[in-house]
Order: C-alpha cells, then structure tokens, then sequence
C-alpha cells in the first residue's frame, strides 16, 4: 500500500473511531459550528507560560486576535515566537495562563487532533507535499475527513468538492499547475499548494511559522496578496522576519521578546519604539 493510501485509510478509520470528536473520558467534545465569535475575538492568550528546564521560553505571555483579523507576530530569534504556535495548537501544554479559541474552547484541554478538528490550521516552515501526486490530488487528499469518507464510501469525488478544490487551486496561483505531480513544483509553489491543503480543511485560524522563508521576491509578494485575500473569512497569525513581507500584510504587529509582548500596533508605531530598535530592528 502507498504511503498516501495508508494515511488516507488511517484518517477514515480515525474519524470512523471518532478520534476527531472527542473521547470517552468526558474531555471536551468539538463539533462544527461550536466556535463562539459573539464578542469578535477568535484567540486569547493570557498570561501564559512555558519553562523548560527553568528557562521561560513563554513568560505571561497575553494576546487577543480578532475574528478576521491578519497579525503578524514578529521577534528576536528564541524570543517565543514558534513556541507561542505550539501552545495553541495543543503540541506544548502551558503551564499556566489561558488560551481559548472563541469564548469556549479551552485549547489547554484539547489534543492537537481535536485543535485541529476545532478549526485551527498550521503550516509549519517545511512544506510536506504528497510529491507523486498532482496538485490535484493534493488538495483531494487533504479534504476534510468526511468528505473523504463520503468519497471512499462512492468511489467518486462529488461536483461540490471538485469546484472546492478548484477554487483552491485558483487562490493560490495554481490553477494551470493542476495535473503537474507535486514534486516538479518550485519551493513557491510548494508553500503555496501547502496553504492550499490547509484551506481545504476550512480552518477558522491559520498559523504561518515563517511562510515567505525561501520564497523569491515575486513569490513573497504573490504570497502577501493571498494572505490579505484570505483575511476576512479567516483570522491568520503569521510569523515572520522579512518586514517588507510584513509591511505589504499591511495588518497589526505584536512584538514579542523573552517570552512577552513588547509592543503593539502598526507597523511603523512599532518601528519606532526605541524598544523595539534595541532588541530586534536594529540589529
Ligand atoms: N522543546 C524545547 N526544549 C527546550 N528549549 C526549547 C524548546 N523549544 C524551544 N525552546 C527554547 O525556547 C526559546 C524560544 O524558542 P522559539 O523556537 O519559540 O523561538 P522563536 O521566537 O520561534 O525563534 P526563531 O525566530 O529563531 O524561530 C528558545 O530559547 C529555544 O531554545
Ligand atoms: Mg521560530
């Protein structure tokens, strides 16, 4: 069996066993349509920390992101950024603070698969494409596991999920890519495609660890316009360290150092703090 058929069958068989959903132990259960936007804030942060080994790597860390809303998060090396994706996504516990997704869901209770599942996507700095497999297919393969299941169960791909899949194909500049075999796509195109997999999981949130790393200059702009594109009907927290990336996002900036938030605001208020220069700007 192909690696890609086995990681199929393995994600139906986990949704068939309910492993997205919530178990038995009365840990809290996320179903669609759960997520509660009444007061616009989709991430809360507050207070959070990590230690490892005694170091802080997280230190009452707090941050709240509007529903909608493109943040770019950016910081000194080891300043907590790629830590901070790891609490939300439930691959670090806290070990203390809060974090909620919406007004309900505690992230700290949750396991990375029911995060997931909840509507948290991340794409981390390594694209993991199916490289045998087209474009295509690689946004088939990354449909929501039900769909997938209603696939298998048919043997056929309905006409809804084919115009999804399209219409992702369109977003991220890959439309005339379709049928060409993952692998032969540049490093760009690779991200892109990527981006393109979460998307067809709907995610609500979109965490980006340093998604213009690599990318050519063309590539990086094409990239920001997909992103501000994608604001709106998604909230995304990008991280990065090329400002001209940042500046064109056009969104707030969190500046985060040893573990905390140092600064907020527009690009050129933070720009501007002496703080901020010291530490990271100007380096
Ligand atoms: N699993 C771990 N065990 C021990 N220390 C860790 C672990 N993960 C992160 N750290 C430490 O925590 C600090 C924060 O790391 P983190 O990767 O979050 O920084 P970052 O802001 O993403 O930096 P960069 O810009 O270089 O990606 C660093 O000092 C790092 O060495
Ligand atoms: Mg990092």
């Amino acid at each position: 069996m192909s690696g890609v058929m086995e990681w199929e069958r393995n994600a139906v068989a986990d949704e068939q066993r309910g492993n997205f959903s919530g178990n038995a132990s009365g840990a809290h259960v996320v179903r669609e349509g759960e997520l509660d936007l009444s007061h616009n804030v989709i991430l809360y942060l507050d207070d959070i920390t990590v230690s490892f080994d005694g170091f802080r790597a997280l230190n009452g860390l707090s941050l709240a992101i509007d529903a909608g809303e493109l943040r770019c998060i950016i910081g000194p090396n080891g300043a907590g950024k790629t830590t901070m994706m790891d609490v939300i996504t439930g691959k670090t516990r806290p070990d203390s603070g809060k974090a909620f997704f919406g007004q309900t869901i505690d992230l700290t209770r949750l396991t990375e698969p029911q995060i997931a599942h909840a509507g948290i996507g991340r794409k981390f700095q390594k694209p993991t494409v199916f490289e045998q497999h087209s474009a295509f297919e690689n946004l088939e393969l990354a449909m929501k596991a039900d769909k997938r299941v209603r696939r298998t169960l048919f043997a056929q791909l309905f006409d809804d999920d084919r115009d999804r899949i399209a219409e992702v194909l369109v977003q991220i500049g890959l439309a005339h890519e379709a049928d060409r075999p993952a692998g032969l796509l540049s490093h760009g195109q690779k991200q892109w495609l990527e981006i393109g997999m979460l998307l067809m999981q709907e995610p609500k949130l979109l965490l980006l660890d340093e998604p213009v790393a690599g990318m050519t200059d063309d590539e990086t702009a094409r990239t920001a316009e997909l992103f501000v594109s994608l604001a709106g009907k998604h909230s995304l927290v990008v991280v990065e360290h090329d400002m001209a990336f940042v500046e064109a996002l056009g969104g707030k900036v969190t500046v985060l150092c040893e573990g905390s938030v140092l600064a907020e605001g527009e690009l050129a208020e933070v720009q501007d703090d002496p703080r901020v220069i010291e530490v990271y700007l100007g380096r």
